[in-house]
């Protein structure tokens, strides 16, 4: 048993919250200390992220946005950038999400361009790699993720450090299968010889819930989860962050 690193838990809102949902949230969560060595962040809808950020201002929970722009400004209807969430007070940026790669255009090419955006501006990149149920099914789902992450940092400087969350897609949403730990731990290994140097921390995502969460932990090569719908109700992610405090298995 060491203790030596921090776990993090964290949520996306994705496309869910009124303005009077996010401050409820805000405001119970931030009642709460995290446990020791927790590290607790937000992903707010870009209309609550200025008042999200800055709710959570001088607290240990860090606000990010869900996606920004690989250009700083300019005729994108609909877009924001990257100085435009970090203005609001985002301090990480989620990119690559399996939803935006399904529905919304955002090809490993359009990754890469924001990942560099957001690196170039001094935010810290939550890029969310994955495999679908066929490439799974193949057997390809470490070369696929590897693939992801190599043509997501093709641009950036070696040095650079990021969060990755692995979130295979086969796992994610309410039609999503629950991942057993020995489906994920071999590519979260896999993801880790590759990639250990740059790793702020490396998550893993998809249907958790808090019955499924402390086997998850317990997983060596994982520095923490990310949550979507279980983690929407601020009961709910209270509960999943005192389960990463209770934690009893990290990597030295
Ligand atoms: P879920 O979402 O927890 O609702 O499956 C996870 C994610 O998309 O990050």
């Amino acid at each position: 048993m060491s203790a030596a690193r921090p776990t993090w838990i964290g949520t996306s809102w994705k496309m869910t919250k009124t303005l009077a949902e996010a401050s409820a949230w805000a405001d119970a969560v931030a009642r709460v200390p995290a446990p020791e060595r927790v590290r607790r962040f937000v992903v707010p809808p870009s209309t609550a992220l200025h008042q999200v950020a800055g709710r959570f201002a001088g607290t240990d929970v860090l606000v990010g946005a869900q996606d920004a722009h690989w250009e700083d400004a300019g005729p994108w209807t609909g877009e924001v950038s990257v100085p435009q969430v970090a203005d609001a007070g985002a301090r990480l940026v989620e990119l690559g999400h399996s939803e935006r790669r399904q529905h919304l255009g955002d090809t490993d090419d359009r990754v890469a361009a924001k990942l560099a955006a957001v690196v170039r501006h001094g935010l810290l990149p939550l890029l969310c790699v994955g495999e679908d149920a066929d490439t799974r099914a193949r057997g390809r789902a470490v070369d696929h993720v590897l693939g992801q992450l190599a043509r997501a940092l093709g641009g950036v400087d070696p040095g650079t450090r990021l969060l990755v969350a692995y979130e295979p897609v086969w796992a994610i949403g309410a039609g999503g299968t629950r991942a057993a730990p020995e489906q994920v731990a071999p590519v979260l290994a896999a993801v880790r010889a590759a990639y250990g140097d740059r790793l702020e921390a490396l998550l893993y995502g998809g249907s958790v819930d808090v019955r499924g969460a402390p086997e998850l932990l317990e997983v060596p090569e994982v520095d923490g989860l990310f949550v979507g719908r279980s983690a929407w109700d601020a009961a709910g992610f209270l509960r999943l962050v005192e389960l990463a405090g209770e934690r009893r298995t990290t990597r030295p």
